[in-house]
């Protein structure tokens, strides 16, 4: 029994056992007649791992990698977790193939083939990266006739193209074609026109142009012949204007331009020693002096443009830039068959040219292959050329003067008579103190025997520094000041000077009767007599001064005295008006102080002066007059015009006043004498208080000439009216003369009445200052 229970209980235990180890087989093993068996997932499922894989199995697990060709994030992985994808090759390793082939990514492999125009170096023409196989170059040009007739064959790296020999070229124009889709063609056949007015022809290296005489290709074998007039330097020996001094260098441009335009062979000519000759040229014929001869001058301008026209086509470098002592050039050449575009600048120190390159070539039908442009600014030319003026039309009083440096602007466009589209020409102002009109003018050799003329030429801007001229032509320019400073007419001098030499006698008389005659001696003679010794002064200065321009310094002074002077009398004359102002209209008796009068008489001026002198010294004294600058005549007409003013006033106050009285204080006087009285006294009043001056603002101002005529009248007569209405309208100045007169002829009687008319003159004063007979 126990015995059995025994087996009974083994058999449970090692059937309990058996089940145990049946049911639990580990992950990845499966248990078979009850051992535990790995499984091969790869078997099962060639698909396990997802497409191009290879799946690999392992004691109770598996892996799985890419094949080869394929990538995925890792390389070993379990099913699904990753997908493999195809590697680009050819993208991957750039080089995967080597030089000069191309690689074609396949799925999971790739292929390599030579490019086109490259051979295999093995034959087989799909290649792997590591057959060593090279593409070599294959050369086109073994085969004969691939590039056809008249062309040559040229191999490159993987092709070839085909260049015409030398003489022939292609109708289209290409330089070069691959194959033969176009035949090359005799240069000479293709455009006739090739060789201009010359005849073309063959050599071996090529074609090149025979110029007819008188033509040129400056040099260039294959340029076209174009037209090359040498004018005025055909024959320099025979011309009608000489230029003896520099003879030698006109003989030898005039040979170069002969050489060229006719058939002889020009390689020797070197276009700087040309240039450079023809500057030392110009240096020699300017540092000799102005000439006054405008044939001369013409002629000169003539011949710098014609050589710079022939020069210019011979010269290498683009751009040129010369000074010499007297002139500066700056010369653009472009060279090419292909006509330039755009806009371009040249520039000297004195002036700048804005030009079209297209109005520089000409036209394009006959275009020889190269565009010059030139500016040539000469430094002095304007004192020669100033004074042919013939061309312009111009008001009398106007007169005209250089303001900037002569240029001459040349192309090489032979057709410059008048151009399409203007061009600009920037001048710098050689005086640019005054703000007055300019005329852009150019040379016109034509016109009595050369003259400046403004025809086809216009101001486009005109600053006070510079002025920019558009010229629908080319050849010489410079811009002209008018000037409006009016060259005195003959009579307008004599009456000034007549005028000026009776004001200044009037003025001493006056000047000698306030001084001397001690009985009228009072605060308003003092006033007399200090404008009349600033209008003495100033008259006398005036006369003598006002043209002796020739010492800067000394012409400075004149103009400061003058402005000091004149301005003294002003103040006077404004000292004049407020005194009969107080005597008129307020009737004071009490006077001004000596020194307020003197302050203000001179010390205002003065004060002015110095002003005007510190803020800017060269206001004194200008090329035409020692007198102010026009920039800074207000220094002179501010005050004076402000007096004037001031004056007027007093004036009307005064005539109304005296219009009051004439008729309350003559009843019996009949109405024609008081209205002759009165107008005398106003007029004369008038001159005393110089309102007249006013006509003087007006005389800078262009054309006003009948006011010049009125100023210099009134102007002159100042002196005369001071004495008539100080010293012979006054009772008591003409009892005074008188007095002197008999003292002259009976010089016993002069002690008692000296006394005598002393007295009296001291009685009769109070009455007498109220008196218009005073004014
Ligand atoms: C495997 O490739 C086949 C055909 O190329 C495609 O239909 C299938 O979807 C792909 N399987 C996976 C898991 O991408
Ligand atoms: C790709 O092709 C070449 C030649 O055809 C072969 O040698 C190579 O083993 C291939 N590679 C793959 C990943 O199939
Ligand atoms: C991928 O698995 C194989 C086999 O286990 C092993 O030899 C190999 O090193 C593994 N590679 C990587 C990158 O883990
Ligand atoms: C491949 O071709 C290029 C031009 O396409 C060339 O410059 C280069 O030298 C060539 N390389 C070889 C190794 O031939
Ligand atoms: C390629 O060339 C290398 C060295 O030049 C050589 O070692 C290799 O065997 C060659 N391979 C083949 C496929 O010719
Ligand atoms: C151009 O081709 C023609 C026709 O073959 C030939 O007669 C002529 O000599 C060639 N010209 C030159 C300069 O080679
Ligand atoms: C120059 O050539 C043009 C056209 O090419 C022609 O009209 C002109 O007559 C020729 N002039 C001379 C002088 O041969
Ligand atoms: C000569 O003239 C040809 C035709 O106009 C032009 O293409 C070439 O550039 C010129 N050569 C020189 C050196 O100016
Ligand atoms: C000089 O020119 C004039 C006319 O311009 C001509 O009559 C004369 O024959 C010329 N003299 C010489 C030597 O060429
Ligand atoms: C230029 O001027 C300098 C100094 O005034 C002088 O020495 C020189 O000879 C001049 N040159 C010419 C070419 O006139
Ligand atoms: C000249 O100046 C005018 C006005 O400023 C302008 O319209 C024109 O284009 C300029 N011409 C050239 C060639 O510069
Ligand atoms: C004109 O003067 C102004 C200032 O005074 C200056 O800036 C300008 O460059 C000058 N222009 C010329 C053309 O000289």
């Amino acid at each position: 029994m126990r015995a059995t229970w025994t087996v009974l209980i083994l058999a449970l235990i090692l059937s309990l056992l058996t089940v145990q180890t049946q049911t639990f087989c580990p992950e990845g093993f499966n248990s078979v007649d009850q051992n535990c068996v790995d499984i091969n997932e790869c078997e099962d499922d060639p698909e396990f791992c997802g497409n191009y894989t290879n799946c690999f199995n392992t004691d109770g697990s598996h892996y799985c990698q890419c094949k080869e060709g394929f990538k995925s994030g890792v390389v070993n992985f379990t099913a699904a977790a990753f997908t493999c994808t195809d590697i680009n090759e050819c993208f991957e390793n750039k080089d995967i193939c080597g030089p000069n082939a191309s690689c074609q990514n396949i799925n999971s492999n790739y292929t390599c083939s030579c490019k086109n125009g490259f051979a295999s170096s093995t034959g087989v023409e799909i290649f792997h990266g590591r057959d060593n196989v090279t593409c070599r170059d294959t050369d086109e040009c073994k085969n004969e006739n691939v590039c056809g007739l008249n062309a040559s064959c040229i191999n490159t790296q993987g092709s070839y193209y085909c260049v015409c020999n030398a003489g022939y070229a292609l109708k289209s124009g290409k330089s070069s074609i691959s194959g033969q889709e176009e035949q090359c063609e005799d240069i000479c056949k293709i455009d006739d026109t090739i060789c201009g007015n010359g005849s073309c022809l063959h050599e071996t290296s090529g074609h090149y142009c025979a110029c007819s005489a008188g033509f040129t290709n400056y040099g260039n074998k294959t340029g076209r012949c174009t037209e090359l007039h040498c004018g005025v330097l055909k024959d320099v020996n025979n011309l009608t204007e000489k230029f003896d001094m520099v003879q030698d260098d006109l003989k030898q441009l005039s040979e170069s331009c002969l050489k060229l335009s006719g058939s002889e062979d020009s390689k020797d000519l070197n276009g700087e020693d040309l240039l450079t000759v023809l500057l030392s040229m110009i240096d020699q014929l300017l540092s000799a002096g102005p000439v006054k001869d405008n044939r001369k001058i013409s002629t000169f301008l003539d011949m710098v443009e014609q050589v710079l026209r022939f020069v210019g086509p011979l010269i290498k470098t683009p751009r040129t830039k010369i000074f010499t002592n007297h002139t500066e050039l700056e010369l653009l050449v472009h060279t090419g068959s292909a006509i330039p575009q755009g806009l371009k600048t040249l520039s000297s120190k004195q002036a700048k040219v804005d030009i079209k390159m297209e109005e520089a070539a000409g036209n394009p039908s006959s275009y020889p292959g190269f565009t010059t442009v030139s500016l040539l600014s000469y430094s002095n030319l304007e004192e020669s050329a100033g004074g042919f003026f013939s061309g312009m039309k111009k008001n009398e009083s106007q007169n005209f003067k250089i303001n900037s440096k002569v240029v001459t602007v040349s192309v090489s466009n032979t057709d410059t008579k008048h151009l399409n589209e203007p061009v600009n020409i920037t001048l710098h102002h050689l005086d640019h103190s005054t703000q007055t009109a300019h005329t852009c003018v150019f040379w016109d050799s034509s016109k009595d025997g050369g003259s400046w003329s403004d025809r086809g030429c216009s101001v486009v801007e005109s600053k006070l520094n510079y002025t920019v001229c558009s010229c629908n032509h080319l050849s010489s320019f410079a811009v002209l000041m008018a000037l409006y400073d009016i060259e005195s007419p003959f009579e307008l001098q004599l009456i000034s000077w007549i005028g000026l030499s009776l004001s200044l006698i009037c003025l001493f008389f006056c000047i000698l009767t306030f001084s001397m005659i001690r009985s009228i001696k009072s605060p308003r003679t003092t006033i007399h007599l200090h404008l009349c010794i600033s209008l003495f002064i100033a008259t006398l200065i005036f006369l003598a001064g006002i043209s002796q321009t020739q010492n800067k310094v000394g012409c400075a002074v004149v103009a400061g005295m003058l402005h000091f002077f004149y301005l003294a009398a002003f103040c006077w004359m404004c000292l004049e008006g407020i005194q009969l102002f107080r005597m008129v209209v307020l009737v004071f008796n009490t006077n001004f102080k000596t020194s307020y009068m003197m302050g203000g008489g001179y010390g205002v001026p003065a004060a002015i002066v110095a002003v005007t002198a510190l803020i800017n010294r060269d206001v004194y004294g200008t090329k035409k007059y020692c007198w102010l600058n026009l920039d800074s005549i207000w220094s002179f007409y501010g005050p004076a015009c402000v007096i004037i003013t001031v004056n007027v006033f007093f004036f009307l106050v005064t005539v109304w006043k005296l219009a009051q009285k004439f008729s309350s204080l003559n009843p019996d006087l009949d109405s024609l004498n008081k209205i002759k009285a009165f107008t005398i006294t106003a007029v004369a009043q008038l001159c005393v208080l110089g309102i007249m001056w006013i006509f003087g603002c007006f005389q800078f101002e262009k054309d006003t000439i009948a006011m010049s005529y009125l100023f210099t009248f009134f102007g002159s007569l100042q002196g005369v009216m001071l004495f008539v209405m100080h010293c012979l309208f006054s009772k008591q100045v003409r009892e005074e003369y008188e007095n002197i007169l008999s003292q002259l002829r009976a010089p016993r009687k002069r002690a008692y009445s000296e006394f005598n008319y002393s007295s009296k003159a001291n009685a009769s004063r109070s009455t007498q200052d109220t008196g218009e007979s005073h004014i």
